[in-house]
């Protein structure tokens, strides 16, 4: 299956398209939204298969075609996977499936960019779901460019549904977050890239676990820097103008709506939508 080009799509007034499979995607649009004040987004969450960090590779793959399609139907005109999980296992399903139509976007690759870009760094620590950590893109990536650097990856698995649940900047949080950080793979880490669009909630408690003595990498900034990049590079930057943000998910949960207004304020409409017939 192959989206079809979009005829005459140039316009650079065209939304772009956002998914992750709850939450913590708005991490990534709401960045996005700072860097790119007069981009409209369409963000799809897709909270009634949350988690995706469980899945396996084939599901994950026949949600992002199915998210794909209904941003592409949308006029979206860059589609950002913002989601490690889904970056990690259907990129190149997705980027197959759009077939140029427009850019694809997804959070690893600007992160990999950007720690290796360091050459202070020699041990990586990497958290993420399972689904990230099996896929051992992070080490696989980051050795392409560097084979040097030394990897550790952790799957912190609880992390996801404990943040979509709104239990962050807490004592449930801060124990849990530990327990994982405790772990003998971590020990001697000089960086941390948070391999999961929700961990930038937790980013404070983790800077407050390594009493900010290594870096802490998260992807919203830095992919939103490289989603800026490439609408310019593709002369898809918008004009000057008022944008709208829209938001959907497969399934209405409290804590995603609650989670659209911290980040959007009250100018949010969110609608269930379902694109699986
Ligand atoms: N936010 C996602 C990620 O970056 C997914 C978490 C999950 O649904 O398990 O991996």
């Amino acid at each position: 299956m192959t989206a079809k080009k979009k005829s005459g799509g140039s316009s650079a007034n065209r939304p772009i398209g956002i998914f992750d499979s709850g939450i913590g995607g708005l991490t990534v649009a709401n960045a996005i939204q700072k860097v790119l004040p007069n981009e409209s987004l369409v963000y799809f969450g897709d909270t009634a298969h949350l988690p995706y960090g469980d899945k396996s590779p084939d599901s994950i793959k026949y949600y992002a075609i199915r998210i794909s399609q209904f941003l592409l139907k949308e006029n979206c005109k860059m589609i950002v996977i913002a989601c490690n999980t889904a970056s990690s296992v259907a990129y190149e399903t997705v980027k197959d499936f759009v077939g140029g139509a427009v850019p694809v976007v997804n959070v690893i690759d600007p992160v990999v960019d950007y720690v290796t870009s360091n050459k202070n760094h020699h041990k990586i620590g990497v958290i993420g779901t399972k689904g990230t950590i099996k896929s051992d893109i992070y080490a696989k990536k980051i050795h392409l460019k560097d084979k040097k650097i030394e990897v550790a990856s952790l799957a912190t698995p609880l992390l996801a549904p404990m943040i979509e649940e709104g239990f962050f900047d807490n004592k449930i949080s801060r124990t849990v977050i530990a327990s994982y950080l405790d772990s003998r793979k971590l020990a001697k880490i000089d960086s941390l890239i948070l391999a999961c669009t929700h961990y930038p909630l937790i980013k404070k408690e983790v800077e407050e676990y390594y009493k900010k003595e290594i870096d802490i990498v998260d992807s919203a900034g830095v992919v939103a820097d490289s989603v800026k990049e490439v609408l310019k590079k593709e002369k898809l930057l918008a004009p000057k103008n008022k944008p709208t943000h829209h938001f959907y998910v497969s399934d209405f949960t409290k804590s995603f709506e609650e989670s659209t207004k911290f980040f959007f304020k009250n100018k949010i409409s969110l609608e269930k939508k379902e694109i699986w017939l």
